[in-house]
């Protein structure tokens, strides 16, 4: 178990802090100070993301189990009529992936009908088959399964602060390389899962390490949770605008009060003549630049305060309010996640339910990224992905990830944030994150509607 003060350096490396060990919490985003003894300091330095590699490519040394499977293999597929040779094998932490050349006259469809056959062959649970560019991967689950920790993940995203807007913890590829995906480029992720497969594990993980690297006058929350369980914990966070809601009504006024924002930011970029929050914050940023160079530090701070924040709708479990208002719902949905991305809003959301009454083509089109964790049946994964495939992962993080930046599906394997990592990442925003973040020009909060039916009063949170 590693100390405090152990796991504070591993994250923040003050190099005069590391040698006098003081104590200090601090928080990242105040990254020109040293987050330990609160100095402004240069010796600042976050990893750089290819350093970060967690699992290297291991493909000279086979066991003698690897080197039985990749015989298995062989023997078993030309059986079946569908003859080839494993011509590598990359070792990842959770999973092996054998890459699989299949003959010139063997059918990929037949192929990747396998998977049953190849599991009975090799004596294992479940084996996934997935087609690459020219090959076929198939994943067999390793006898030892190493955890994804949180804390190791985290550097990958503190490498990505500045290249990309909203950087997400995925976790590591099967081959056990780093990811990272930009949520502004997505610009909204549906996840779908069967119970206890990890979605909500995925989400603290996702919000807790973007939390940690963005300020309330970066990025704003809004947070949906039916179950009142997983995202109450982050009540009274500086970054949320409202409180988490947990009622049907509720959860559609927040909708609202996003729709309202994003038209006004819609209208301002007009008149603004910028494409998109991207485009006018670089602007922004370039002038606050150049009034800086000029020896106006002063209002190149209040230049400054002009960047506009992101905004991110996370809601867990989505099956709830469609089954309760599912045309208003939907209708809502929709019509932010058409036209949000040039506004600066991103919608995550989760559900347990990935049937077609959940998910219909108007919500499913315009969410291009999609991660499927453990589904209960092949049927579900198509909904999610449009493949087969997520009935056998192996569950508790094990997902495929379907990317509109990336060709084919992803299979990543996300960190696991306990509860414990979770409370140690609030603690730091709350204690550090108290600012005043709200723009004058903010919009004021919407009142409820339509009129709640159960009369309840809508709890606004005034920072
Ligand atoms: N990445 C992970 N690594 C290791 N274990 C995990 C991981 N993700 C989830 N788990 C385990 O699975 C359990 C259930 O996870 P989680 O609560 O996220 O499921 P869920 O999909 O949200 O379920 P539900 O649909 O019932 O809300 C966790 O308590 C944890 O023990
Ligand atoms: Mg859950």
């Amino acid at each position: 178990m590693r100390t405090k003060q152990e796991w504070l350096e591993n994250l923040m490396m003050c190099e005069d802090c590391k040698v006098l060990g003081k104590g200090k919490i601090g928080c990242y985003w105040k990254k020109q100070h040293c987050p330990l003894c609160g100095k402004a300091t240069r010796k600042f330095k976050a990893p750089k993301a290819d350093k970060v590699l967690r699992f290297p490519r291991e493909a000279n040394t086979l066991t003698a189990r690897q080197k039985e499977i990749v015989a298995a293999i062989g023997e078993r597929c030309s059986d079946l009529d569908c003859p080839g040779k494993v011509v590598d094998v990359l070792v990842g932490p959770v999973v092996t992936e054998y890459i699989f050349e299949p003959d010139r006259f063997t059918r990929v469809k037949k192929l990747k009908a396998l998977n049953e056959d190849l599991a009975l062959a090799l004596q294992v649970d479940t084996v996934t088959i997935r087609r690459m560019a020219g090959k076929i991967g198939i994943s067999v689950p390793n006898p030892d399964r190493k955890m994804i920790t949180f804390e190791e993940c985290l550097k990958n995203v503190i490498a990505h602060r500045d290249d990309m807007e909203l950087p997400l913890n995925m976790g590591v590829t099967s081959t056990g390389e780093a990811y990272v995906e930009d949520l502004a480029t997505l610009p909204h992720l549906l996840i779908g899962g069967s119970t206890g497969s990890g979605k909500s594990v995925y989400l603290n993980t996702l919000l807790t390490s973007l939390l940690y690297i963005r300020s309330p006058k970066q990025l704003w929350l809004y947070m949906v949770d039916p179950k009142s369980v997983e995202l109450f914990p982050y009540k009274g966070l500086p970054h949320l605008r409202r409180d988490p809601v947990n009622d049907v009504y509720e959860a559609l006024s927040v909708m609202d009060t996003i729709e309202q924002e994003m038209r006004r930011r819609t209208n301002n970029l007009h008149i603004l003549k910028a494409k998109d929050i991207k485009e006018l914050n670089t602007r922004i940023k370039a002038e606050a630049a150049e009034l800086k160079k000029s020896g106006q530090p002063e209002l190149a701070k209040k230049r400054e305060e002009d960047l506009w924040p992101y905004i991110i709708l996370v809601i867990d479990e989505m099956a709830d309010l469609v089954l309760a208002e599912k045309k208003m719902f939907t209708q809502k949905l929709a019509c932010i996640s058409q036209m949000a991305r040039a506004a600066g809003i991103c919608i995550i959301s989760a559900t347990q339910r990935p049937s077609v009454d959940v998910l219909p083509g108007k919500i499913k089109v315009n969410f291009p990224a999609r991660c499927a964790f453990r589904m209960p049946s092949a049927t579900d994964s198509k909904t999610v992905l449009n493949y087969k495939g997520a009935e056998t992962l192996l569950g508790k993080g094990d997902c495929f990830l379907m990317s509109p930046n990336k060709s084919g599906l992803q299979r990543i394997h996300v960190p696991y944030c306990t509860p414990a990592d979770r409370d140690k990442m609030l603690k730091i925003s709350l204690e550090f994150g108290h600012v005043n973040s709200v723009p004058a020009d903010a919009p004021p909060e919407q009142p409820l509607t339509p009129t709640p039916a159960n009369g309840k009063q809508d709890k606004v949170r005034v920072n």
